[in-house]
């Protein structure tokens, strides 16, 4: 039944290509004649025969034929994890291929990741984050139903030192309107927990996962869960009684608490937007697409380069940098300290503060004052602008060197053109980010700015991940289905 269905996708699909080729048995000979080695290694040549394909194959009839490969009816030997197979002789199984279905949901939690930090730069830019003192995983999905549960949540609140310090006048309405955006953000978080795992589970339990990306999910699926208790473990130090014997102290989080929840949130993002941009790429290679616009070079060529090569260093080096600086600025949002020197670029009058007040005695904590470093580092909000003022230029200047060096002679040709494309949209993005951050700095930190500015941060990060991808070698996956699918035209014509 599975052949034929199989068949009948292979006739509609490619009208070269025969049952014989299509049938779920590979021998050896038929391995050999598509030019796979037994090694499977990353040396293979990747043949020059990519436009004939892609316009051999429209892509929703590929998609089909995809899934009827995926199904679980099918001869298991066809499957098996990207790692298996470089070990495999000839004429063993096909490794998985993440469909684009997988892609979409990746992505698609990539995108509620996308909306959760901003609804959570929101939350905290309303002062909204400390107004649920609980945490409740499952009870907490519903908000207070009846007037005498709204007061319990309010009698609550008012123990709290951000009450007493800050909101005393609050009113019921003001308290429900910062309940329902802290209740939000958590029901989001939630939300994105389901969406993850679920088809998590889906996608294994099918087999539409190699072994490799099931234990990377998975990993991501426990960060969620985790990423949970560090915000509740976040919320837990504004919360802390603590805070009001401490004079002229203000009822916030932690900011290193702050700092770790987000970057959290940024791995997250990263680890499904990755794995999904990754998916679609392989996808669209091994139905025969250019990789990243590549034509009349192999890929083995462009790697071997060392201008490429070292391109693509840097372009590793500076996403983390991205990802530094915005930590950075976890600590400005978390100390306040935005509401400092609203001038740019310079900081009362010069280009840093003086070095008594970057590095100020006041804020070590030991006798002997040699944790000066760190503490200033950390906790003064001087300090943490300055650092955050610096990173980001740093980061700035990296994208438009980056950028720059695409229009060298030498690297456009060393360079596949989808790479040059993202190259300057991350220059691009890297341009509105520091504007934005400046703007929230000089105008004091509005909401809608700052909210910007924090989106506008995981939209640097985007930027480079896509950068990233484009310099990706194709998933070994995706070079052996493409070997096959290209072997079996060439076998037909
Ligand atoms: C590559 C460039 C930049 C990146 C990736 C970046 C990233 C970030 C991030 C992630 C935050 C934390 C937001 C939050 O937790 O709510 C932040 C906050 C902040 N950034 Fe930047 N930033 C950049 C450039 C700048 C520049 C050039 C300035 C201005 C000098 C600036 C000023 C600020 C300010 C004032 C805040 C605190 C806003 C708040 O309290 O919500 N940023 N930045």
């Amino acid at each position: 039944m599975f052949q034929r269905a199989l068949a009948s996708v292979a006739r509609r699909t490619v009208p070269l290509l025969t049952h014989n080729i299509l049938k779920p048995s590979i021998t050896s000979t038929s391995w050999r004649s598509s030019g796979l080695t037994a090694t499977g290694t990353r040396s293979f040549c990747l043949a020059r025969h990519t436009a004939p394909l892609a316009t051999m194959r429209p892509y929703s009839v590929l998609v089909k034929a995809q899934n009827a490969f995926s199904s679980r009816k099918l001869d298991s030997r066809f499957f098996s994890a990207n790692s298996a197979v470089a070990q495999q002789p000839l004429g063993t199984p096909m490794p998985i291929l993440a469909s684009p279905s997988v892609a979409g949901w990746l992505l698609l939690s990539s995108t509620l990741v996308f909306a959760v930090i901003v609804v959570g730069g929101v939350t905290r830019l309303t002062e909204s984050g400390l107004s649920i003192t609980e945490w409740r995983p499952i009870t907490g999905v519903l908000p207070p139903m009846s007037s005498e549960e709204w007061q319990v949540e309010f009698d609550k609140y008012k123990l709290t030192p951000e009450f007493k310090l800050l909101n005393h006048s609050i009113t019921m309405d003001d308290f429900k309107r910062i309940f329902y955006m802290e209740w939000g953000h958590r029901v989001l978080g939630r939300l994105i927990g389901l969406v993850f795992v679920g088809p998590l589970a889906y996608f294994a339990l099918r087999q539409r996962l190699s072994k490799q990306m099931i234990t990377k999910m998975t990993g991501l699926g426990l960060l969620i869960g985790a990423q949970g208790a560090l915000g509740w473990y976040m919320v837990k130090s504004g919360l802390d009684d603590a805070l009001l014997e401490s004079p002229g102290a203000v009822p916030r989080v932690s900011q290193y608490r702050l700092a770790a929840h987000l970057g959290l949130a940024f791995v997250l993002y990263a680890g499904m937007f990755g794995a999904g941009m990754a998916a679609i790429k392989d996808w669209k290679f091994a139905n025969g697409a250019l990789w990243s616009g590549l034509k009349g070079k192999s890929i083995q060529e462009v790697f071997a380069n060392p201008s490429f090569r070292s391109f693509r260093r840097q372009s590793w080096v500076l996403t983390g940098l991205v990802f530094l600086t915005a930590l950075s600025g976890a600590f400005v949002a978390g100390l306040d300290a935005g509401l400092l020197y609203n001038e740019f670029p310079l900081m009362g009058g010069r280009l840093a503060p003086p070095s008594d007040e970057l590095m100020s005695p006041a804020y070590a904590k030991r006798s002997d004052k040699s944790d000066i470093w760190w503490r200033n580092i950390f906790e003064n909000p001087t300090t943490v602008q300055f650092d955050h003022r610096v990173l980001a230029i740093t980061t700035y200047l990296g994208t438009g060197a980056l950028y720059l060096q695409t229009l060298k002679p030498a690297m456009r040709a060393a360079l596949p053109p989808m790479v040059r494309v993202a190259a300057i949209s991350a220059f691009g993005m890297a341009n509105l980010q520091v504007l934005l951050g400046i703007s929230t700095l000089l105008y004091l930190v509005p909401v809608p700015l700052a909210a910007a500015h924090q989106a506008g941060s995981v939209a640097l990060l985007s930027a480079m991940i896509h950068l990233l991808i484009t310099l990706r070698r194709p998933g070994m996956a995706a070079q052996l289905w493409r070997q096959k699918w290209s072997a079996a035209a060439r076998k037909s014509s």
